[in-house]
């Protein structure tokens, strides 16, 4: 009898400029099988991140992904076989198993994951997405009651939290995005004050006029452009929360920040970059407050699933595209199956 085959994605070339599907090539190859210290997991769904474009490029937080790898990325899976008596077969586990249907992991590095939310829910407000906009947000923005935060690409996974979390602590939120849908859906369902769109001529005048009081704490997903129209608008000890540079992943020419020397010492600003696994040690209460937000119905959850794995470079290209509202995923298959 032939070996169960199973399907991945590899990275066929380096890409340059944006994004293709001639970057991808779609492969089969047999399961493996766990060594000691492994277990294999079975693929779920997949967390389709803007990041990976940038791993593509070079080295940034993690190794450049690499001509012929499989893309990495960030799963939920069930375990298939392991040897140790916690990951029984069908336990459901968060990993980065990359965009394939099954995975070798190393046993120590599986983090058991609660049973609340759905399994959406689980990978992306309650997992590494959710955590992301709470740390960033709470630990490093620290903001106050009363006070405008602006936060960049506000309709998509990260932003859509913190824009949300920021509310719930009384703050004035102001997204920035890139469609008529997404300010609809950010003032109408998410509740924003003011919502900007980033293809806006005079961007800087629309923050001004959306941002009466100036800006307390800018959460920055994307640099570029919507970074240097926010800069002059900081508040004195405002906080720029660097949390990543979307506008630049693609191939874009990163915006001259000519004046953020000056504006730093003027303003006495504080800008500040994070990982979320800065605050690994402290995921679980993360994970706890996040869950008890959404349970409360303080927090919704905003999912934009595509369903197959070979759907996973369509999703990441036009992810990159702006195509997403919350947080896009690919499913690779389901729970029973
Ligand atoms: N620091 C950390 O530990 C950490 C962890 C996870 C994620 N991140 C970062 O968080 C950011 C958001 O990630 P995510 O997963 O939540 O993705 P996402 O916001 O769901 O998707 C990316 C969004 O970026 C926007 N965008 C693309 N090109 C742009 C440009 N040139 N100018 C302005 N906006 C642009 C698009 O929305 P529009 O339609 O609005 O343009 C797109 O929907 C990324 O920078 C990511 O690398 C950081």
């Amino acid at each position: 009898m032939s070996d169960p085959q199973q399907r991945r994605i590899l990275l066929a070339r380096q890409p340059s400029g944006p994004l293709s599907a001639d970057d991808f090539l779609l492969d089969t190859t047999p399961v493996p099988d766990p060594g000691p210290g492994q277990t294999l997991c079975r693929n779920l769904l997949l967390s389709i991140d803007p990041a990976a474009r940038a791993w593509m490029s070079g080295p940034t937080y993690r190794d450049q992904l690499e001509v012929g790898e499989v893309i990495a990325g960030y799963t939920l899976a069930e375990v298939v076989r392991s040897d140790v008596d916690e990951l029984a077969p069908g336990t459901i586990v968060a990993t980065q198993g990359g965009w394939q249907e099954y995975a070798l992991v190393d046993t120590t590095t599986l983090r058991p994951i609660s049973g609340r939310g759905s399994l959406e829910d689980r990978v992306s407000v309650l997992g590494v997405t959710g955590l992301t906009a709470y740390f960033g947000l709470v630990r490093v923005g620290r903001p106050e009651a009363g006070q405008t935060v602006v936060v960049s690409a506000a309709a998509g996974a990260t932003g859509s939290v913190v824009g949300q979390l920021a509310r719930t602590l009384g703050c004035r939120v102001v997204g920035v995005c890139g469609s008529r849908a997404k300010a609809d859906f950010l003032r109408d369902e998410l509740h924003f004050d003011a919502v900007v769109d980033h293809h806006t001529d005079d961007l800087r005048a629309a923050l001004a006029a959306a941002c009466p009081d100036g800006v307390d704490v800018y959460f920055d997903n994307v640099a570029g452009r919507v970074l240097t129209s926010v800069l002059p608008l900081m508040n004195t000890h405002g906080v720029i929360v660097s949390c990543g540079s979307v506008s630049a992943y693609d191939g874009e020419q990163p915006a001259s920040l000519r004046a953020l020397p000056g504006l730093i010492v003027t303003r006495r600003l504080r800008m500040e970059g994070f990982l979320v696994h800065d605050f690994e040690d402290e995921w679980e209460q993360g994970e706890e407050f996040l869950a008890a937000e959404l349970e409360s119905g303080r927090l919704t959850s905003v999912h934009d699933v595509y369903d197959g794995l070979e759907r996973a470079p369509e999703a990441l290209i036009d992810l990159l595209a702006g195509g997403n509202i919350g947080k896009r995923l690919v499913r690779i298959a389901s729970e029973e199956g």
